[in-house]
């Protein structure tokens, strides 16, 4: 049986591959009117139980992908587009890959939905449904879902022309099962700008215009649109405060509620220069006018202080919720990590939310609650005293994913052992003399690949609070650490040669935890 899953499997590659080739670089136009969408297969065409598969995380089928692209929920489905270059496990010419689900948690993989054409290469950008039909896009009655991307000329690019991105749309009448590229591409001109990219679009209902935030470069760029198309040159800001280790890249802007008070959140992801190294997602708490962002804080902060979390950005229509996704890679060694079918992950969907401590405003992300639809039944434990507590006694060893939760009115450093009967182990934990969290993946398995990617990192305590909260979501290749309500988050991949399948909790203090969870979690691909 699983023979023949595996020949079907194997034809199905085959077959959409070659589709891919025909059809590759071909997007209907409005000029040329013909379909050039249909590609990849909805078929598995992999049985997603490779070694280091992650199995409640998003990951492509085959081939390479980094940054989540043109997130939109529209009709009671939640759009994942994603940079997807169909014909190797590197970073190449980009695609918008495309995969929807009515969960945010199990997920149906559906055609490329944008191939490169002339004006190049499809990088990051965002999607919205225009239901004003402002774009004028729509036909009779049905909404278009339009997409905001970024054109890369290669041949422009590496004749180090300073004109090779600009920005671009295309548009879907058949909720996004197929896309046609706007006849007069690109809406969005270079003036002359490096690095110039990654459009995120909202609508700002007080003004009822589209507001664009663009990366451009080493700041932020905003424009404004009545219709899509038009666009006009708001403001800019950055220079002159955040994190500047690299280039900045794959923005967001949208508010948050504190307390009935709107604060606008201004996300900047940043490659390299992050907190542990390479690639990192800051963010900015201020106001915004539909003109301008005046920032309350000047100092960065970190989304996610783990290496693994990188061009993270929340979806559109989601109402006052806002739900986020991140890359789970990092371009140190993204396109070097040891997977052979495909290359890389999304994180788990996290809600964000505010939190003031002191007089910041703290951005917070915790697990999206859609997720516990993949909770099987929990085991339960109440007044732990870990000195050495061996939790897999209690809950048996891990056979793939989980997520372990646990509270502690009285906080001393301790460290969560995962390991492996070949003594493969990440460890996860707090320091007390630090004040810091911190995962550390030195003896993990395989590490070579890259130099320094074994290695302890950190994130601060920002919680002031005597007592502390903690869940982790294990999966096989990765651990996300979400401490004190969402405070202090860490995302970091690892590959054991075999499953981390046992959990020890120890401490050399007095480390109490008053109740613990533990759920193993059902696959989202089978
Ligand atoms: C971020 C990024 C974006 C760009 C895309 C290209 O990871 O570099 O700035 O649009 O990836 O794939």
């Amino acid at each position: 049986m699983i023979r023949t899953l595996k020949y079907i499997a194997l034809v199905v590659i085959l077959a959409s591959c070659g589709a891919s080739r025909q059809t590759g670089n071909s997007n209907t136009t409005e000029q040329s009117g013909g379909n050039g969408a249909a590609s990849t297969t909805s078929l598995l065409s992999s049985d997603y139980n490779e070694p280091h598969r992650p199995q409640i995380h998003f990951s492509p089928q085959k081939a390479w992908m980094n940054d989540p692209n043109g997130m939109v929920f529209h009709n009671g489905t939640y759009h994942l587009f994603y940079q997807y270059y169909p014909d190797s496990t590197v970073w190449g010419p980009m695609h918008w890959g495309h995969a929807t689900s009515k969960d945010l948690i199990h997920w149906q993989h559906l055609p490329i939905a944008l191939y490169p054409d002339s004006l190049g290469y499809i990088f990051s950008g965002s999607a919205v449904a225009d239901i004003n039909n402002t774009s004028g896009f729509g036909r009779a009655g049905k909404a278009p879902l339009v997409a905001i991307f970024t054109h890369h000329d290669p041949v422009k690019a590496k004749a180090k022309s300073n004109y090779h991105q600009n920005q671009s749309i295309a548009y879907s009448l058949d909720d996004g099962k197929t896309w046609t590229k706007y006849a007069n591409n690109p809406v969005l001109k270079n003036p002359g700008i490096k690095d110039f990219r990654d459009p995120k679009v909202m609508w700002y209902e007080p003004a009822k215009k589209w507001i664009m935030t663009l990366a451009t470069l080493d700041h932020i760029t905003f424009y404004s649109s009545p219709d899509l198309k038009d666009w006009t040159k708001e403001s800019e800001l950055g220079k002159d405060f955040g994190a500047h280790g690299g280039v900045w890249e794959c923005p967001d802007l949208f508010p948050l509620q504190h307390n009935g008070q709107k604060v606008w959140i201004l996300i900047v992801n940043l490659n390299p220069g992050g907190p542990n190294g390479g690639s990192a997602t800051q963010y900015f708490t201020g106001q915004f006018n539909g003109h301008t962002f005046t920032p309350y804080q000047t100092d960065t902060r970190w989304l996610d202080y783990g290496p693994d979390e990188y061009a993270g950005i929340t979806y559109e229509n989601t109402g006052d919720r806002k739900i986020f996704l991140g890359w789970m890679s990092n371009w140190k060694y993204g396109q070097v990590v040891p997977t052979e079918k495909w290359r890389s992950a999304m994180t788990v969907p996290r809600e964000l939310g505010l939190e003031k401590v002191g007089d910041k405003y703290l951005v917070t992300s915790r697990p999206s609650p859609e997720l516990n639809v993949l909770n099987s039944k929990p085991t339960s434990l109440q007044n732990i005293s870990a000195t050495n507590f061996n939790l897999t006694k209690e809950t048996g060893k891990l056979k793939g994913p989980a997520r372990l939760s646990f509270t502690s009115d009285k906080l001393e450093s301790f460290t969560i052992t995962l390991s492996n009967d070949a003594n493969e182990k990440v460890l996860i934990g707090y320091d007390k003399a630090s004040n810091n969290y911190f995962i550390d993946r030195t003896n993990s398995g395989k590490v070579s690949f890259e130099k320094g990617f074994a290695g302890r990192h950190t994130a601060p305590r920002f919680s002031t609070s005597a007592n502390m909260d903690m869940t982790l979501i294990i999966d096989n290749a990765s651990v996300e650490l979400f401490a004190d309500n969402g405070l202090s988050i860490m995302t970091e991949i690892f590959f054991p040669n075999s499953l981390l399948s046992s959990i020890n909790i120890n401490s050399p203090g007095d480390f109490k935890i008053s109740s613990l969870r533990f759920n193993n979690m059902k696959s989202i691909w089978r």
